[in-house]
């Protein structure tokens, strides 16, 4: 745990909710075990969208689209979302979502391996959510810079891993080792980037901020 349980519950308290739709879609994800956004992250993609105002957007991880539905309901009315999911038994259920949301000429939601998709697309996108394999960020890095606007945003979750991402080698399980040291030299390289302002921020699940250099 990142941030104190009490401190999260009060901050998490304070929410005003989404629409029925997405509360709704949020319950259903969350009892079929669906990893979605927490409350406080969906409260830090509102604010960021009503900051930035993209156009572009890419998700990198639909699941079953409640990220993706959430940010068609709060960005502005204009906003495209292209995103990226790999796992078949979730493909026709975000399918069904966006359908039901009446938001389909809104996404192009794109079925396969991101690493293999994200070497294909030409962008630009005004701001790119990272939110699928923790241990592929860092290779999917060069492809997502190259993706983003001039000014664009990239946004990280899970980038603190529950806090686990600064303890002993030794105190980790070894199926989790690998992942947390890619994720270190990604959090390094989105720090070091010439092109890239970063900023790492505690909040949920850890969460970080890179803005790209206008030209
Ligand atoms: C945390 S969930 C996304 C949650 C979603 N953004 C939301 O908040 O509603 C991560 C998703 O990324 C997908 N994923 C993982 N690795 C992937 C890859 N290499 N290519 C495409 N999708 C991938 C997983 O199948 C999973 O559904």
């Amino acid at each position: 745990m990142i941030v104190e349980e009490r401190m999260r519950t009060f901050i998490n308290s304070l929410d005003a909710g989404n629409t029925p739709f997405l509360d709704e879609l949020e319950r259903s994800a969350l009892a079929d075990d669906v990893p979605i956004v927490r409350k406080e992250m969906q409260s830090f993609i509102k604010t960021l969208l009503a900051i930035k105002k993209p156009q572009q957007i890419l998700e990198v991880g639909t699941a079953v689209g409640f990220s993706t539905l959430l940010m068609c309901e709060y960005g502005r009315e204009d906003l495209h979302i292209t995103t990226i999911e790999n796992y078949e038994k979730r493909i026709p259920i975000a399918k069904e979502n966006f359908r039901r949301a009446g938001r389909e000429s809104q996404i192009t939601f794109l079925e396969g391996d991101a690493g293999a998709i994200l070497k294909e697309l030409s962008g630009p996108y005004d701001l790119i959510f990272m939110d699928a394999a923790k241990g592929q960020y860092i290779h999917w890095l060069p492809d997502v810079v190259r993706l983003l606007a001039p000014g664009g945003v990239l946004m990280s979750d899970n980038v603190l891993q529950e806090g686990e991402l600064i303890e002993s080698h030794y105190l980790v399980e070894r199926r989790n080792r690998t992942i947390y040291k890619r994720m270190r030299e990604y959090l390094f390289e989105l720090k070091h980037h010439p092109q890239l302002t970063t900023s790492i921020i505690p909040l949920g699940d850890g969460v970080s901020l890179s803005v790209k250099e206008e030209l």
